[in-house]
C-alpha cells in the first residue's frame, strides 16, 4: 500500500494543494520518487508537476509503491472509492531496480482525493454477462441490461464474454458451466428471468451450476431493493461459488440491474481478493 504525499496542479507553474477532485475519465501522472536521495541530481528528473504541464494538468507523489507494482492496465484504488488505471509507465534512469519512474493513469471512478490517501494495487477482473431472454436471443428485442452491466463494471476490469440466451434452463447451464470451467472468469453475471413467469428459469439453471451457494449476496439485493419498490420480493435471484468464479442473478430490468448490481459493488472487490486470491498483486494476472 501507498500513500499520496503531495498534489500539484500545473497551471504553467507547479503548484501545491491539500485535496483535489477528480472527474471521470481525467489523464494524470503519478510519480514515484526516487528513494535514495544520494544519487547524482543529474540522474534525477525534478520531481516537481511543472515538468508535466504539457501532458497532465495534475500529479500525485505516491509514496511506498514501487513503479514495477504499477504494469499497464491495473487498478488502482484510492481512499475510499476512487479508481484509477495504469496506462503507461516510465522508469528513472536512476532506478535501475524499478522502484521510481512516473505512471500516467486515467480516471476510472472520480472524486475527491487528499495527501495522506491510501492507494492500493488490485488486478483487472475478468466478467462474463449472461442475458436470458427468449425475444433477446433471436433479436426480437434489444438487450440494454447486458451492456449496462459492462458500463457498471468498467472500473474493476472487462467483461471478456456476453452471451445472450434463450429462457431454457439446459442452455443456460451448459453457457454457465463453460463461462466457469473454460473460459475461467471471475464471475458471471446473468440478467433476467429470475421472476415468476413459466419462462423464467435462470435461478434453477444457476442452482445445477454452483457448488456452494452464497445467499447473503441476493439477501443484501433484496433488503436494499425493497427500499425502492417492494416488488423486490419476486425477484427469486440466488448466487454462488463454483470452482473459484461467482455466479450471480441480477433481475432483468435495467432499472432493477442498476439498484441491485450497484449493492454487490460495494464488496466486489473485497469477495474477489478472498475467492481469487489475487488481491493487491496486478501482475499475477
Ligand atoms: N429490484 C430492484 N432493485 N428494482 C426493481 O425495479 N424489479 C423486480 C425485482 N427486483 C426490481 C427489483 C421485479 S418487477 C421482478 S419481477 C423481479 O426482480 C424479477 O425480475 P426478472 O424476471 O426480470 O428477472
Amino acid at each position: 500500500m501507498g500513500i499520496i504525499a503531495a498534489i500539484y496542479i500545473n497551471n504553467g507553474n507547479s503548484e501545491h494543494v491539500r485535496e483535489l477532485v477528480l472527474e471521470d475519465k481525467k489523464r494524470l501522472s503519478l510519480q514515484l520518487p526516487l528513494q535514495d536521495k544520494k544519487k547524482d541530481p543529474k540522474d534525477r528528473p525534478d520531481l516537481v508537476a511543472g515538468d508535466y504541464s504539457r501532458e497532465y494538468e495534475c500529479c500525485l507523489k505516491v509514496e511506498g509503491l514501487k513503479l514495477k507494482d504499477l504494469q499497464p492496465q491495473c487498478r488502482l484504488k484510492v481512499g475510499g472509492g476512487i479508481y484509477l488505471r495504469v496506462v503507461q509507465t516510465t522508469g528513472y534512469v536512476a532506478a535501475s531496480d524499478g522502484s521510481a519512474g512516473v505512471a500516467s493513469v486515467e480516471v476510472l471512478l472520480g472524486g475527491k482525493v487528499n495527501t495522506g490517501d491510501s492507494i492500493v494495487v488490485y488486478p483487472k477482473y475478468r466478467f462474463a454477462v449472461v442475458t436470458a431472454s427468449d425475444k433477446g436471443s433471436q433479436s426480437l428485442r434489444e438487450d440494454t441490461s447486458g451492456p449496462l452491466i459492462r458500463e457498471m463494471l468498467m472500473p474493476w476490469g472487462d467483461v471478456a464474454e456476453y452471451l445472450v440466451v434463450p429462457d431454457d434452463r439446459d442452455r443456460l447451464r451448459d453457457v454457465m458451466v463453460d463461462l466457469v470451467d473454460q473460459k475461467k472468469v471471475d464471475i458471471v453475471f446473468t440478467t433476467g428471468g429470475t421472476g415468476f413467469s413459466p419462462r423464467d428459469v435462470t435461478p434453477e439453471a444457476t442452482r445445477s451450476v454452483i457448488e456452494r451457494e452464497t445467499p447473503g449476496i441476493p439477501e443484501a439485493m433484496r433488503l436494499e431493493s425493497l427500499k425502492v419498490t417492494p416488488k423486490a420480493m419476486l425477484s427469486r435471484a440466488v448466487a454462488g461459488i463454483r470452482g473459484k468464479t461467482l455466479v450471480i442473478n441480477l433481475p432483468g430490468s435495467p432499472k432493477a440491474v442498476r439498484e441491485n448490481l450497484a449493492v454487490f459493488l460495494l464488496v466486489m472487490d473485497h469477495a474477489l481478493e478472498i475467492l481469487t486470491g489475487r488481491g493487491g498483486e496486478c501482475g499475477h494476472e
